[in-house]
């Protein structure tokens, strides 16, 4: 993990690749179908963590590493089984897996567990068929380089990469072309896929997560970061102001160790908002989410609500992230650095002490960059448990604190960390037809 931008041709040799090696000596033959090559990329998330799912504000970029679908597919009236049938394979597993895109479709667990993000997406744009007998038939080959389990929404950009080959299939959105012409693609258009790619999630892959990430991998903006608000949907692309001279950079960093959302504590952190919320709502009745409750709300049910311990610190994290979250984004177009960084510590303070999702090696990478030169803030990126640190630092001193990192890191927990420069990239879209 070296370079700022995917190679996409490359992802797209390897998925060609594949997908005349499973399936080239028996291609799907019908003159009615399509070969579609789509790609959606993986994301950062700048500031604004864990808020999505209480309605709250998020400010990610979409990054230049993506997953690649392609393959060969169309829709055929249900006849016999073998005639309706969806192969997908993957650079990672190399192993086919075979099924019917029927609504009985369940999740597959272990090895073929990844299949479930695919199957999931499937299972959502079923509704768009024009009749009960419809199915997606479908061989498609997956390539990526998205690290995985790294908190970069490898998963979401698998959704969202088939969500746009199911499109194509279905000719919705009259066919837009080329992943740089991202606007052909209305933004109603794309919101509707992140949540359709959301719902996927949450119901076939049982992870309860909120949009933002479905969501910037759709709709993300090359030179853009988008303030979403995960309540109304509603988003405002966000350009970094300044000087030309004077922009600075984020780096990530990969810590190596691997998180998994739906094995993790965040399906406990989600319940806790709940928790929080419904007791918050008896001091106020028009909190209806941690997104409509304010620090003073907070501090009447911590004294008289029994708003304590755990409930009192994720609640305190959220509404406080809301309201860094906006600043943050105001910040950046004015250009003003320094204030973005101290919202980028004091971010990462309130995810370590009060939502407790940071972990020993990811505080490490925190300090070793809030303590070099040149760095404006720097944070846990995404879910929490292991996973990437963002850091914005001045450009020329981003080297330094690549090497710096590397050094260190490994110094400290003896493990190695991938350090790279990322600057927004596009949304999904369709490479070629
Ligand atoms: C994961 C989820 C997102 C979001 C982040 C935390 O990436 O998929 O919906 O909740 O964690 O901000």
């Amino acid at each position: 993990m070296s370079s700022s931008t995917t190679n996409i041709q490359t992802l797209i040799n390897q998925a060609e690749d594949l997908y005349e090696k499973s399936f080239g000596d028996r291609e799907l033959g019908n003159t009615n179908f399509n070969t579609f090559c789509t790609s959606a990329p993986g994301r950062v998330n700048l500031i604004g963590e864990h808020t999505d799912y209480t309605d709250g504000f998020v400010l990610p970029l979409a990054i230049g590493y993506s997953t690649v679908v392609y393959g060969r597919g169309g829709i055929m009236k249900s006849t016999s089984s073998t005639d309706t049938r969806c192969r997908i394979v993957s650079t990672t597993t190399n192993s086919i897996v075979e099924f019917q895109a029927t609504s009985s479709l369940v999740p597959l667990c272990k090895s073929e567990a990844w299949a479930n993000y695919v199957k999931g997406v499937i299972l959502q744009y079923m509704s768009e068929l024009q009749s009960a007998d419809e199915r997606f038939v479908l061989d498609i080959a997956i390539a990526g380089d998205v690290p995985l389990g790294s908190g970069l929404s490898s998963s979401a950009s698998l959704e969202v990469a088939t969500a746009v080959f199911l499109e194509c299939i279905l000719n919705l959105n009259n066919n837009p072309y080329c992943i740089d012409d991202s606007l052909l693609y209305t933004r109603e258009a794309k919101m509707e896929r992140a949540k359709k790619c959301q719902k996927a999630e949450n119901v076939f892959c049982n992870v309860p997560c909120g949009i933002m990430d479905q969501f910037v991998s759709s709709c993300g903006s090359r030179g853009k970061l988008l303030l979403i608000d995960c309540r109304s949907l509603d988003y405002k692309e966000v350009s970094m102001g300044g000087e030309e001279g004077d922009m600075p950079v984020l780096v990530v960093a990969n810590s190596n160790v691997k998180h998994s959302l739906g094995d993790s504590e965040y399906p406990v952190r989600v319940q806790q908002c709940k928790d929080a919320t419904s007791i918050l709502s008896n001091v106020n009745q028009n909190i209806q989410s941690l997104r409509d409750a304010t620090m003073e709300d907070i501090n009447t049910a911590s004294s008289s609500a029994g708003l304590e311990g755990a409930l009192l610190q994720r609640a305190r994290h959220v509404v406080s992230e809301n309201k860094r979250t906006v600043e943050a984004a105001n910040a950046l177009e004015k250009g003003d650095w320094a204030t973005v960084g101290t919202l980028m510590n004091a971010s990462h303070a309130s995810m370590k002490d009060d939502y407790q999702v940071s972990c020993p090696e990811i505080d490490i990478l925190v300090e070793l960059a809030q303590g070099y030169e040149g760095v404006y803030g720097s944070r846990l990126t995404g879910g929490g448990f292991g996973g990437c640190t963002v850091t914005l630092v001045k450009r020329d001193c981003a080297q330094g604190l690549i090497d710096h990192l590397n050094k260190e890191y490994t110094a400290k927990t003896g493990k190695q960390c991938d350090c790279f420069e990322t600057s927004p990239g596009s949304g999904a879209g369709l490479l070629m037809a």
